[in-house]
């Protein structure tokens, strides 16, 4: 990994003024948030600084305005819970610019921390604007990037900013690209990934860049069922992309010339109807699925099996859920594996690292969340990391 400043490379910082930007797209309602594990995740670095007596200036976009004020994105909605969760009051601030800026440093003290308003509400965040940058970097002394789920974004507050002042990542940040680069960047081998969810065109770049990285592929979720397809398997009327058959073939194509073994599953759970523990619930071999049955899970026998293949493998990266996670008993494969290598990683014997909305939950659901290497929150930003994109705002840290 190439190297980044973190907090560590920060000398005396009493009475300097950071920049930090953060994710508070925080998921809402009735006026606060449902989820505040983004603002746990930075409350370390935050903290720190403060101890340290900067004077803290929290920059975040929160929703899509566009370029424009918008009464309901604006960050000082998420005020009350990031005080919350840093048990500390922190000062609302509604530009990111300017003199009503610099006033409110003026009456910050020492270790006092401030929230600007929606960096998305000018349009020079999203169009990387170097003089909008500039207008930002001129309240602060240094730059800390904490916000690695918005890294994917090559904005003015996640890359440009970089260009303009000392750049350094902070705590989040740093523990996510250690980690994201202990998984695929020089993983011990074999390395495993489990890639799921419902469709392969929306993940077709990261199945293939996996195949040339990863010994052991194992597809779940819809995804599978195109495969299974591909493979001449008749799978009823279950969630399959059939134009994509074609894709999947070059796809593992590919795997057998990188000597990855693709896993797909053999047996499988099947229902006439998706609902809650249906009537028609049955577990058969793939070969065996009725024309008027869909695959909801992978079946206990394949499980199992993948379950063997992480045992002797060392590392492990997961998006996505193996089936229908969200309705019993189409949760049980993912579960079961998630099991497995949460109990691998507490044995020492496996780095495990997953990401991507749907995983997590999978995993919070599968009471494992704790018990990996390593949960990213980031959606966006870890897909297109497990696709082999060079993540705008990871890439300015670099420099
Ligand atoms: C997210 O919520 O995934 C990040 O904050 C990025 O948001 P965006 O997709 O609006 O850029």
């Amino acid at each position: 990994m190439s190297n980044f400043k973190t907090l560590d490379d920060l000398g005396d910082i009493t009475g300097k003024v950071a920049l930090v930007r953060v994710d508070l797209n925080l998921p809402m309602k009735d006026g606060s948030a449902t989820d505040v594990t983004r603002v746990e995740a930075v409350k370390p670095t935050i903290l720190e600084l403060a101890d340290k007596g900067a004077k803290i200036l929290l920059l975040a976009h929160f929703g899509r305005p566009k370029g424009q004020r918008h009464s309901t994105m604006s960050t000082s909605f998420v005020q009350g819970d990031v005080e919350k969760v840093l048990g500390k009051e922190i000062m609302f601030i509604p530009e990111v610019m300017g003199p009503v800026v610099e006033q409110s440093i003026g009456i910050l003290g020492n270790g006092d921390i401030g929230l600007l308003d929606n960096v998305r509400f000018w349009p020079g965040e999203e169009s990387n604007d170097p003089e909008f940058a500039k207008g930002i970097a001129a309240h602060g002394d240094f730059y800390v990037n904490d916000a690695f789920s918005a890294a994917h974004r090559a904005h003015a507050s996640t890359e440009g900013l970089a260009h303009h002042l000392p750049a350094h990542a902070g705590r989040a940040m740093e523990a996510e690209l250690k980690a994201l680069d202990a998984a695929l960047g020089t993983p011990e081998p074999p390395v495993a990934a489990v890639v799921g969810g419902a469709k392969v065109s929306t993940k077709l770049d990261v199945l293939t860049n996996l195949v040339g990285k990863v010994q052991h592929l194992i597809i779940g979720g819809g995804m599978a069922n195109t495969f299974l397809a591909a493979k001449g398997v008749d799978v009823g009327k279950s969630l399959c992309e059939h134009d994509l058959t074609a894709t999947a073939n070059t796809i593992m194509d590919e795997a057998d010339h990188a000597g990855c073994t693709v896993h797909l599953p053999y047996d499988v759970v099947v229902a006439k109807e998706f609902a809650a523990n249906p009537d028609s619930l049955r577990t058969c071999n793939v070969h065996e699925v009725a024309e008027d049955e869909m695959i909801l899970d992978v079946g206990p026998l394949a499980t199992e099996a993948l379950g063997d293949v992480l045992k002797t493998c060392r590392t492990l990266v997961w998006n996505g859920p193996l089936g229908a996670f969200e309705t019993e008993p189409f949760d049980t494969a993912t579960a079961a594996l998630a099991k497995t290598a949460a109990a691998l990683t507490q044995d020492g014997s496996l780095t495990s690292v997953a990401g991507g909305g749907d995983t997590v939950a999978a995993l919070a659901h599968a009471g494992v969340k704790d018990d990996f290497t390593f949960v990213s929150t980031a959606g966006g930003a870890f897909l297109e990391w497990m696709e082999g994109k060079a993540l705008p705002g990871v890439a300015a840290l670099m420099a």
